[in-house]
């Protein structure tokens, strides 16, 4: 191929140097944002009067049947090429002569592969988002479905207070809120435009870079040159909110891989999600969510990887600027497909109620609403701890639940004990007493889940 800076060298560049240098393998399914940049660039160049209207109309037009040639597979992408900038304007030099090298007019590489990569990933900042959304509502609504289901909600692992399975999924459903959150705050700021930076400098060219900007959909431009094409903090910001999202999708992969064990058996997942041994017929094993939870290593393997490429850069580009890309892509790429699997393996998620709630009965998971009862009674809230401690040490050497010891055995403990107290330590009433806001009763929960659904429909 001949090389663009054919000019200043002397010699040509060894094969192992140019397949070393090229990023067209990956930076090629960029095309599309690649070749639109180059169309609304054409349009400035012409409305500033630095192209004729006839030459940047032609070219635009040429850029237009790339693109629809690409997407149709009537033309292939040319890997001999250093990157997607260079296959399309040499496959628009080679339609156009010389006209196609007058497209590089007041532009460079530099900011060219930046607008490229901030277009890129706002697109897949959008799909994700919408993956996101349907995912948070999926656990809405297995959370409505189970918003009565008790089970034991644990601290340390160890049996805590009763809570309802609708409870602990909507948990999960606000982390999803926040990943949204962050994944359009970041969007705000990756969607500026570095278009017209040029090298480093700027151009000596009268450009309208707000006009190129405005037709590209972005809400503004960089404001410093040398900044617009050394700036990769928002493939850092993006990599950071997955990371986060991916942390949040492993700790419930890691719930559903515990609670569709034998120890636990609280969920059933669907078949159509789960593998079998091919040793042991008893197996059913959690794969999906085990994957989610292994690939969450590499995506925050992908934002380690990119902190570490930019800490030492001077300004302005570097090339290593180049290895930017496949870490964000594989991020994004593993984040949708984790979301759609998800997505995809909870609706046919069984809650095993009975089993949940047997585990909640052994727990002595009641025993802070027995300590609540006797300082309902008048007995200071340590003192009451004191009591309760001593009436669950009792029942497990005796292999009882709270619920079993007779009424002399609790005014042994306590001569404020009455009748009413078996009430009061009912797992029912556990849970339903707990309305305070973001509690685990049915109307809390309710409130909730409103609030959640409320927020997915306005974002
Ligand atoms: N393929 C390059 C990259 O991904 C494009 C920018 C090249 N710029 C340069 N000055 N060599 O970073």
């Amino acid at each position: 191929m001949n090389k663009l800076w054919a000019g200043r060298s002397e010699e040509e560049t060894a094969a192992l140097a140019d397949r070393f240098n090229a990023s067209i393998a990956f930076d090629s399914r960029m095309y599309k944002q690649d070749i639109t940049g180059s169309m609304a660039h054409a349009a400035m160049l012409s409305a500033r009067g630095i192209l004729t209207q006839r030459d940047a109309g032609e070219l635009i037009d040429g850029l237009q049947g790339i693109l629809d040639e690409l997407e149709s597979g009537a033309l292939a992408i040319d890997h001999s090429c250093e990157d997607i900038h260079m296959f399309v304007e040499q496959v628009l030099t080679e339609r156009l002569g010389p006209l196609g090298k007058k497209l590089h007019t007041a532009r460079s590489r530099n900011d060219q592969v930046a607008l490229d990569l901030r277009m890129y990933l706002r697109s897949e900042t959008d799909e994700i988002t919408a993956l996101t959304k349907t995912l948070a509502g999926v656990l809405c609504d297995k959370a409505e479905e189970y918003k009565a289901a008790i089970m034991p909600g644990y601290t340390h692992l160890q049996r805590a207070q009763p809570v309802t399975l609708g409870h602990q999924l909507m948990a999960y459903a606000c982390m999803l809120l926040r990943d949204l959150e962050r994944l359009a705050d970041c969007r705000g700021r990756m969607n500026v435009s570095p278009i017209g930076c040029c090298a480093l400098a700027g151009t000596t060219y009268d450009t309208d870079r707000e006009m190129e900007a405005e037709a590209l959909g972005f809400d503004g431009v960089c404001l410093n040159s040398i900044d617009g094409v050394s700036d990769r903090d928002f493939a850092l910001e993006l990599l950071s909110a997955l990371s986060i999202e991916m942390m949040h999708l492993s700790r419930l992969s890691e719930e559903l891989i515990l609670w569709s064990s034998w120890e636990f058996q609280f969920i059933e997942l669907p078949d159509a999600y789960t593998t079998g041994s091919s040793i042991m017929p008893q197996k059913k094993n959690p794969d999906m969510a085990e994957l989610v939870r292994g690939k969450t290593g590499r995506v925050y393997g992908d934002l380690m990887a990119l902190l570490t490429v930019l800490k030492g850069l001077p300004l302005a580009y570097n090339k290593d600027m180049q290895e930017d890309k496949e870490g964000v892509f594989d991020a994004c790429d593993t984040v949708k497909l984790c979301l759609e699997v998800m997505a995809g393996m909870l609706p046919g998620m069984k809650a095993r109620e009975d089993k949940m709630r047997r585990a909640a009965e052994e727990g002595f998971i009641n025993a802070t609403d027995l300590a609540d009862y006797l300082v309902g009674k008048g007995l200071p809230f340590r003192d009451a701890y004191k009591v309760s401690g001593r009436l669950v040490a009792k029942c497990i050497r005796e292999g009882k639940t709270l619920e079993a010891l007779s009424l002399e055995e609790y005014k042994e403990a306590s001569g404020l004990v009455g009748e009413d107290v078996y009430a009061a330590i009912d797992l029912d009433a556990c849970v339903s007493r707990r309305q305070s806001l973001g509690g685990t009763s049915v109307p809390s929960v309710e409130k909730q889940l409103a609030a959640v659904r409320e927020k997915l429909n306005a974002l």
